[in-house]
């Protein structure tokens, strides 16, 4: 059981998380669960004094989990869960040089993800946000043969930056709407590509080739910043670009310049840095730059299921068990 001497084992909880993960740490009845009560971020110095001395850290993309919070914990800590397939918030050469466990979330939240990166890549190509506030603001005065007109999948060059799960399912959902090529970078090719007639390709093809760009890749010191000025200058005028990974792969100061002369079409963001993003950003002045917060996972099932995920990680870890879903990188 996951008592060590007869006593609780002790868990944070860095937020509020749906019911159906606290069903899971309750019946098992052994762990004694404290939580930062609210459905907002923990502030640091709650997150630091929370974790002390705790066996299990349940946490969210948001919780910056580094040595500074691995020592605020101490030796007790044996398993780190978070609420997220991405884990570029958790500093994974500290959490393994002190021989903790990590569980993440994957595969449960890719249909919702992808279906929302189609969501924002049809918003952004033909345009709705803008329609929707010119409907409101009265500059809808008829219909014209080029207002508001934009850009179509028919026919189309989509390109996926990081074909890995989600990438995949969204070239899967693209391909119906009658895109004629999906191109892929990044280090490896896969051998599920051909599922979606995939091209391998380098970046610098992708981007001249590409009317639509998604980028899906997780957030690495390679991916840090890969779209940057020269990346959006390789870039067709005509192009939509779109970012569902981590705000941090883009270089926010060139995108704007991209946007604003027009070197690209338009941008849709559902992931920004920092997030939230100050409402006055620049890019938040720009009509072909579409941005969401971060909705990827945001259906009430699937955050449900990862709720109920990664509860059974931290449960099953504790124990010493295998985990449903266990990183190992
Ligand atoms: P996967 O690990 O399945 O896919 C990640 C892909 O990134 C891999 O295929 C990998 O391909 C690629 N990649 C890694 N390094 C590079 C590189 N240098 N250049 C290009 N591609 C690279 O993860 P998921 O598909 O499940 O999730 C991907 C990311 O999406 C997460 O890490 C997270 O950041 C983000 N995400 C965002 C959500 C949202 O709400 N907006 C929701 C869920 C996830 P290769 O091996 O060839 O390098
Ligand atoms: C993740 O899981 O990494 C997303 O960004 C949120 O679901």
């Amino acid at each position: 059981g996951m008592q060590i001497a007869g006593r609780l084992m002790k868990v944070f909880l860095t937020r509020r998380i749906p019911q159906e993960g606290m069903k899971i740490l309750s019946a098992t009845g052994v762990c004694e669960v404290s939580q930062w009560d609210s459905d907002e971020p923990a502030p640091r110095a709650e997150l630091l004094k929370g974790v002390q001395g705790a066996h299990g850290l349940l946490c969210m993309l948001s919780d910056k989990i580094d040595a500074e919070v691995l020592d605020a914990a101490g030796p007790n800590l044996k398993v780190i869960s978070t609420f997220s397939v991405g884990y570029d918030h958790l500093a994974m050469d500290e959490i393994k040089k002190r021989g903790i466990r990590v569980g993440y979330t994957p595969d449960v939240l890719t249909d919702a993800t992808a279906e929302l990166a189609v969501a924002l890549l049809l918003s952004t190509a033909r345009r709705l946000p803008e329609g929707v506030e010119e409907v409101k603001n009265g500059g809808w005065s008829s219909w014209k043969p080029l207002w508001l007109c934009g850009h179509g999948l028919s026919d189309s060059t989509v390109g996926i930056i990081g074909l890995g799960r989600i990438g995949m399912a969204i070239a899967q959902r693209l391909k119906p709407f009658g895109v004629k090529r999906v191109l892929y970078s990044g280090r490896t090719a896969k051998p599920y590509a051909a599922e979606v007639n995939g091209e391998f390709v380098p970046l610098d093809t992708l981007l001249s080739d590409s009317d639509f760009i998604v980028v899906s890749c997780s957030l690495t010191p390679q991916t840090q910043g890969l779209c940057d000025k020269a990346f959006f200058s390789k870039m067709k005028k005509s192009a939509i670009f779109v970012n569902i990974s981590r705000g941090a792969v883009v270089n926010q100061e060139d995108l704007y310049e991209a946007l604003k002369n027009g070197q690209i079409a338009a941008a849709g963001l559902d992931v920004t840095t920092p997030e939230p993003l100050p409402t006055n950003h620049p890019l938040l002045t720009l009509k072909n730059c579409v941005v969401i917060p971060h909705l990827g996972s945001a259906t009430y099932s699937t955050r449900g299921v990862m709720s109920a995920l990664a509860a059974q990680n931290l449960v099953n870890g504790l124990q010493g068990a295998d985990m449903p879903s266990e990183l190992t990188v």
